[in-house]
């Protein structure tokens, strides 16, 4: 297939081209390189030797969607595209809703126009909000979100499922991603966050690399087994996998799928750190301060839809994962500005 990636550039976009490249497909690429850099991509083509198409534009573009849409017969599209720091969707709540809405709305008016109806979404396990029990299911009831990136993933859930009930011979599939971490194996891509980084383990690896004095670890008396918050851990290596397998799906199926893609295991914020030190041989020191608002005590999949339907599951272990970070870090002190 001839699959276009929106935010294309991004952390979990590239690992996704570079497995969907070495499954046999083609990729073309969009990305207004926001929370991007060209970089990335160019590191994807010297992965897989390849020539890779990528547009820089916006999504909610819809001159320059027709024009991508007009230049390459597409046969499915993976929307990655989209704004997700969850405390500046907090500050800037219009400029979230105004940006991940518009594109998804913009992308599938595209889409329709030019006849292409098999679309794989990122969406998160932020739209479970405050589970009331774990492990997640996806057809277990959603009460709400904490924050109005999460209430942006859930509202293009819905618009999605609304696509797909109104044409049958739409084919989506939603995936909700648990907590990415790691990075390809090679340590020429991972996550690349821009200043702070807001997530765990982007934190880890600057404190062990001596650029953070130490990590906050946020809250100790969440009621897990040590007081530290629970979270399911996925290799993003495995999850690009995921996308794979869920392209495939799309290409036989009809309808819309919500599918989790995590290990269905959860370790603490201290079972990362400790995991990170013994794998790494490095010290992470970290001072427990406050909770983080709209924090949860413990978040974890239940991964059996997508073995079921996509035949896949994730086979990295946490020492994988601490690794390959640990690697990125160290190859690329600056990210993708070195
Ligand atoms: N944590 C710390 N210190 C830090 C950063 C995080 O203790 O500096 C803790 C958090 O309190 C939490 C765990 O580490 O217990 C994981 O936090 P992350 O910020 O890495 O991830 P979250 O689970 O909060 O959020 C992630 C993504 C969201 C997504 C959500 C889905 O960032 O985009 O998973 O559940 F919506």
């Amino acid at each position: 297939m001839n699959i276009l990636l929106t935010g294309g550039a991004g952390f979990i976009a590239t690992h996704t081209c570079v497995e969907l490249i070495s499954a046999g497909h083609d990729v073309v690429i969009v990305d207004n390189y926001v929370n991007s850099q060209p970089e990335a991509v160019r590191r994807v083509e010297e992965l897989t030797g390849r020539t890779i198409p990528h547009y820089e534009a916006d999504v909610c573009d819809r001159a320059a969607m027709d024009r991508i849409f007009s230049e390459h017969a597409i046969d499915a599209v993976i929307h990655f595209a989209g704004l997700k720091a969850v405390g500046e969707s907090v500050a800037q709540p219009l400029r979230y809703y105004r940006n991940n809405l518009d594109s998804a709305l913009t992308l599938c008016e595209t889409m329709a126009a030019h006849g292409v109806k098999r679309l794989v979404f990122s969406s998160s396990a932020t739209v479970y909000g405050v589970p009331d029990e774990v492990p997640l299911r996806e057809d277990m009831f959603c009460k709400g979100c904490t924050n109005p990136y999460g209430w942006t993933k859930y509202m293009i859930e819905k618009i999605l499922m609304g696509v797909a009930q109104a044409d049958p011979s739409w084919s989506v599939v939603l995936l909700r991603y648990f907590n990415p971490v790691g990075a390809h194996e090679s340590g020429r891509i991972g996550e690349n966050p821009n200043g702070l980084p807001n997530n765990l383990m982007p934190f880890i690896t600057k404190v062990a690399a001596g650029q953070l004095p130490h990590l906050n670890v946020f809250g100790d008396d969440y009621n897990t087994h040590d007081g530290t918050g629970v979270r399911d851990y996925i290799h993003v290596v495995d999850l690009a996998r995921g996308h794979v397998d869920a392209c495939a799906y799309a290409a036989g199926h009809s309808g819309c799928e919500i599918i989790n893609l995590g290990t269905g295991v959860g370790y603490s914020v201290l079972d990362m750190v400790q995991a990170f030190e013994r794998v790494n041989g490095v010290k992470v020191p970290y001072v427990i301060g406050p909770r983080r608002p709209g924090d949860v005590d413990a978040c974890f999949a239940d991964p059996a839809k997508a073995k079921r339907l996509l035949g896949w599951e994730a086979k990295k272990t946490l020492e994988d994962m601490c690794r390959d970070a640990w690697r990125w870090q160290c190859m690329n002190p600056n990210g993708y500005t070195t």
